[in-house]
């Protein structure tokens, strides 16, 4: 099978009076619906790592292939478009548009890909927010709402496209424990019950010992986990 996501000798490197290595001859394959825990200490290159699988981010060396392909060989619109259909993102501070409604935020990446009508785009939204259990709110901004419920806003957000891969990082890094129970309870059903893969970064040892494996991070270079006995064997940052 090809990998939804793979990096080849993914390296990045912030040039400047003196370079810094953020990530480090990376490489890895994501596969369709696997459930994937990032960990590793903070300042680590955790972030930067997810950014750059997302294409949210263009690798110094190396190359990130999306279903194959090689981004290194795609014009800027081809990244983009493949960005926007193929992978969502969802961030530790939500990153919500405040002046939109969470119905319009969540059809945004739909009109920006130009996929859907106008019309259609905002019943897609409206059935992902309700999804999660959002009914009551939709014509709400996302200042009217808990973190948590914010949060499951931006995981519809990222599922708005449809893309068969979600990239999380610390996506309940700041929710107490009930939302962090709900939004991760989210993310696994998403795997378990719409067949797509999540890659998600926490810093809860909790949570990743639910996820089918581990990639732990240290200072830019991976050190790789395949099952939770030994995910359970590492010690927590
Ligand atoms: N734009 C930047 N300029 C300078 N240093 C950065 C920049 N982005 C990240 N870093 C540094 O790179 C390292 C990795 O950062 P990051 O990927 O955010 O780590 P993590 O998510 O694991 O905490 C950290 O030491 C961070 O301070
Ligand atoms: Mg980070």
């Amino acid at each position: 099978m090809t990998p939804l996501i793979e990096a080849r000798g993914v390296t990045k490197i912030l040039e400047g009076v003196v370079p810094v290595t953020l990530v480090k001859d990376i490489n890895l394959a994501i596969m369709q619906r696997e459930f994937i825990a990032i960990t590793g200490p903070s300042g680590s290159g955790k972030s930067s790592l997810l950014y750059l699988l997302g294409l949210l981010d263009l690798p110094t060396i190396g190359d990130v292939l999306i279903d194959g392909r090689s981004t290194n060989l795609m014009t800027e619109d081809e990244c983009a478009e493949v960005r926007l259909s193929r992978i969502g993102f969802v961030f530790q501070f939500h990153f919500l548009l405040p002046e939109f409604s969470i119905t319009e935020n969540v059809a945004l990446p739909m009109r920006a890909l130009g996929r859907l009508s106008s019309r259609a785009a905002t019943l897609r939204a409206e059935e992902l927010l309700i999804s999660f259990g959002l009914r009551d709110h939709l014509r709400k901004t996302p200042d009217q709402l808990s973190g948590g419920q914010r949060q499951r806003v931006a995981v519809a957000r990222a599922l708005a496209n449809d893309p068969p891969v979600i990239l999380a990082d610390e996506p309940t890094g700041s929710l107490d424990s009930l939302a962090t129970a709900q939004v991760f309870g989210i993310l696994r059903d998403l795997v378990t019950l719409r067949g797509k893969t999540v890659v998600a970064v926490t810093h809860d040892i909790n949570l990743a010992v639910q996820m089918h494996r581990r990639i732990h991070v240290v200072d830019g270079k991976l050190a790789q986990f395949e099952s939770p006995a030994s995910v359970a064997s590492i010690p927590q940052a």
